[in-house]
């Protein structure tokens, strides 16, 4: 039987608008910035395999449990825990889940916020045509220029962080569906275009053998723990954004098939994303380890730079990755939104306001961590790098695990078949990855990592 709840935030007009804005919320950055980056990080081909993986057989079962355990109790993640842990007579500490997830998504948007202001600042560069036949070295200096001054990065977090409360403000239906509708498929077009241009260069061989081959040598603990936690991030799974999204959702739809035309699209963008980016950075000599974060940014200009339309194309993209990022940054400050909404009745625009005013406030300490403060480092690691690997390695997996034991242990089946609804077949095979593959692989690989460490 149904819940019978309905959402106080409303709900998605039909299912192509859940679709559409959960591949607004899962397609952002994480494919386009962090998939490459992290690539070049981790050795290439192992890590993309085991990130594959880790998609299929962690992500998806999560996926669809956060999405169903969102439909179910149609309410902001802390509230729909609290709630669900009721109704399922488990322990009511269930809530602190909501908790965390809702403070990872709140971290994350600190500093997704400054990179997303990189792309913001990038439109800009392209127009002005400084990318035209740009050196390897030339791009390398305007990514330099850009996050070595603090008050540019300022701005563009800024401005991107008022284009986020903005939308959220005004409810994430409205706007959102338009824009995701036209610009994801833009966005693919073009990738498409920069990976057809990629296998023009002489570095395209080179670029495949390094994303598809993997070689195991380079596989340690810790890549094996950043590819889960990419997949997390990548997926928006784990902190509550998908189970916000979920309780907006109508009780006829199917969540398996909906969850995997989402994941598909999200690791199509991705690869893509690789295959575009890796071709250029062998052409130029560059080594994948010294790309870092601002890899895309010192790379894809040089391919605007000298392709034909290039600076047309080059604007075009930065807007795209720019909205896309834009998508994505909404649905990090929904959860917290519908919190603050439910829990001290502030209005929408208000409880925006104030959580993205921290969020911003935040930000600022990973944006002095790109200059001022790039000295200052705990295990090694500034401040931007800690949140990053905290939230995404660490916050993100424990709450997707958490979220498939709660869904795959603790619900009762007439609960979950009823909310999935799928055959039979299907049904059986979600409770197979929800209650052993995905909580399994989980713990293995966080256990494996602090081992690996402590012993090395
Ligand atoms: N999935 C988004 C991206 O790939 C980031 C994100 C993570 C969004 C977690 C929401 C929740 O850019």
């Amino acid at each position: 039987m149904a819940s019978n709840r309905t959402s106080i935030h409303g709900q998605w007009s039909s299912k192509w608008v859940f679709i559409l804005a959960v591949t607004g919320s899962a397609v952002g950055l994480g494919n386009i910035w962090r998939f490459p980056y992290a690539t070049a990080d981790n050795g290439g081909g192992a890590f993309v395999l085991v990130y594959l993986v880790c998609v299929a057989l962690v992500g998806l079962p999560i996926m669809m449990a956060e999405i169903m355990l969102g439909r179910r109790g149609r309410q902001s993640p802390i509230n729909t825990m609290k709630t669900l842990a009721e109704d399922e007579r488990q322990s009511r500490h269930w809530y602190l889940l909501g908790v965390m997830g809702v403070f990872a998504g709140f971290i994350i948007l600190t500093f997704y916020s400054i990179v997303a202001g990189w792309t913001v600042a990038y439109v800009f560069q392209a127009m002005s045509g400084v990318f035209i036949g740009a050196d390897a070295q030339q791009t390398q200096d305007l990514f330099g220029d850009l996050v070595s001054d603090p008050k540019r990065l300022l701005l563009w977090h800024t401005v991107f962080m008022s284009m986020t409360i903005f939308v959220i403000s005004r409810g994430v239906r409205s706007g959102l569906e338009q824009a995701v509708r036209y610009l994801m498929p833009a966005l693919f077009f073009l990738l498409v275009v920069l990976v057809v241009y990629s296998m023009s260069t002489p570095g395209f061989s080179e670029a495949m053998s390094f994303l598809f081959k993997p070689d195991f040598s380079q596989i340690e603990p810790s890549t094996i723990l950043v590819a889960l936690g990419h997949a997390f991030f990548t997926l928006s799974l784990g902190m509550g954004a998908l189970m916000t999204y979920g309780s907006y959702l109508s009780d006829r739809t199917s969540i398996p098939t909906t969850s995997v035309a989402i994941a598909v699209m999200d690791t199509g963008a991705a690869l893509l994303a690789g295959m575009a980016i890796f071709p250029i950075m062998f052409t130029y000599g560059l080594q994948p380890e010294e790309g870092g974060p601002g890899l895309i940014f010192k790379i894809l200009p040089i391919a605007f730079g000298q392709m034909p339309y290039g600076r047309g194309l080059g604007v075009m993209f930065f807007v795209l990755l720019m909205l896309a990022a834009w998508t994505s940054a909404i649905s990090l400050l929904e959860p917290v939104t519908a919190w603050l909404v439910e829990k001290k009745g502030y209005t929408r625009i208000r409880a925006a306001m104030s959580a993205g005013f921290v969020a911003w406030v935040l930000g600022i300490g990973s944006l002095l961590s790109l200059n001022l403060w790039s000295g200052a480092k705990l295990f090694g690691l500034t401040f931007f790098e800690l949140v990053e690997y905290l939230s995404v390695n660490v916050l993100l997996p424990v709450g997707g695990l958490l979220m498939a034991v709660f869904a795959g242990w603790l619900m009762s089946k007439s609960s979950s078949l009823d909310e999935l609804k799928s055959g039979r077949i299907g049904y059986m095979a979600w409770k197979v990855g929800a209650m052993y593959i995905a909580p399994a692989g989980v713990i293995i690989i966080l256990l494996h990592n602090a081992f690996g460490l402590w012993g090395s």
